[in-house]
């Protein structure tokens, strides 16, 4: 079975919960972000439950809308549509005698939700185009990583009843950026997968490398946390992982925010710098300069002004003026 790591009080509570839900045909509600884990819990539950022998089906609710997902979950006879060359069992009848797997429960189209309750409260339906009504034994779990009661409140995008029918007993994963202590045991428990799974050594992780994982904030929560490692396992053939291992698009994040580049004054200073250049290299004559930077002596005057590049009588640059704006350009 495949292993759901804790690494704190709440999620060996969660896991408590679990044990005692997995007994009944209760059903459960996961709620959590994306790449939390809902759905390896839901097969914790199903595994762990009577119905551990029979399938676990799952459905992503949110793909299909009327017809099509009357037909994913209910099935249809032969010949009840265009190109219903034979009967086929919807995921009711597959996950039977186990559990269905309810993902993105949210997504229900408006239009599917009342035949929807109607199905889960009595576990029978006809498939499309039949006239038997079919009876099932199924557990349902579903999930989500929408807020469902605010869905019910938005006047309607979902049904006050069919929450209530699915959210018997709750489940919230919370995010791992809200229990980052579990990182180091997860690394170590993925990096023994990967091992296995490419029969390949097992690396030592560098401190500074489960330090940095700790900094950061994984929004795509466990799955992204995963499929780094994955990608660093792979790449490298190295005994140990440290910073120079992960890749450059991961490290982004620790760097600076980028300075906003506003295009009129890269202009300014690459401008200027030419002028105040050509302007040393030719002690300061702005004919001269002028035509150095092909540009009319009346053009060079105005850039002069506009960059307040202050040239004495004589030709010679103002210094002052010239500190002012070297500065400005190399602060
Ligand atoms: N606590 C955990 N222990 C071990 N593996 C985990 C844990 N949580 C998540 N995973 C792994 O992370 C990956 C994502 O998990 P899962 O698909 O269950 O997330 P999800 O919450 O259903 O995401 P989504 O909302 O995007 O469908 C899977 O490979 C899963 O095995
Ligand atoms: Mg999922």
């Amino acid at each position: 079975m495949q292993e759901f790591i804790l690494g704190s009080d709440a999620m060996r509570s969660i896991m408590k919960v679990v044990h005692q839900v997995a007994q009944y045909d209760v059903n459960v509600l996961i709620t959590g972000e994306s790449g939390t884990g809902k759905e390896l819990l839901a097969k914790i539950i199903h595994l762990q439950s009577p119905r551990a022998e029979n399938p676990f089906i799952s459905v992503n609710c949110g793909v299909l809308s009327g017809l099509m997902f009357e037909d994913k979950l209910f099935g249809h006879e032969k010949g009840s549509f265009t190109g219903a060359i034979r009967r086929e069992k919807g995921c009711f009848e597959m996950a039977d005698q186990g559990t269905l797997f309810l993902d993105e429960i949210s997504e229900i189209p408006q239009e599917n939700q009342v035949d929807f309750l109607r199905v889960m409260e009595d576990l029978q339906f006809l498939r499309i185009g039949g006239n038997q009504l079919i009876e099932v034994d199924v557990r349902i779990i579903s999930a989500t990583n929408k807020d469902l009661k605010d869905k019910v409140k938005q006047g309607g995008a979902f049904r006050e009843d069919l929450f209530y029918r699915l959210h018997v007993v709750p489940i919230y994963i919370p995010a791992l950026r809200e229990r980052k202590n579990v990182i180091p045991k997860m690394v170590d428990r993925f990096l023994n997968q990967l091992a296995a799974k490419y029969k390949k050594p097992k690396p030592l992780v560098k401190p500074e490398v489960i330090d940095i994982f700790c900094r950061y904030d994984w929004p795509g929560n466990v799955r992204e946390l995963k499929n780094l490692l994955e990608r660093v396992f792979i790449l490298n053939d190295d005994e140990v992982i440290s910073i120079e291992h992960l890749p450059s698009d991961f490290l982004w994040h620790f760097k600076e925010p980028h300075r906003m580049l506003d295009l009129e004054e890269v202009k300014r200073t690459a401008e200027t710098k030419a002028i105040l250049d050509v302007l040393y290299r030719v002690g300061g004559n702005k004919e001269q300069a002028a035509k150095i930077l092909c540009i009319s002596p009346r053009t060079l005057r105005h850039k002069l002004n506009k960059y307040n590049i202050k040239v004495d009588r004589g030709g010679g640059l103002c210094l002052k003026a010239c500190l002012m704006i070297l500065r400005n350009l190399y602060p």
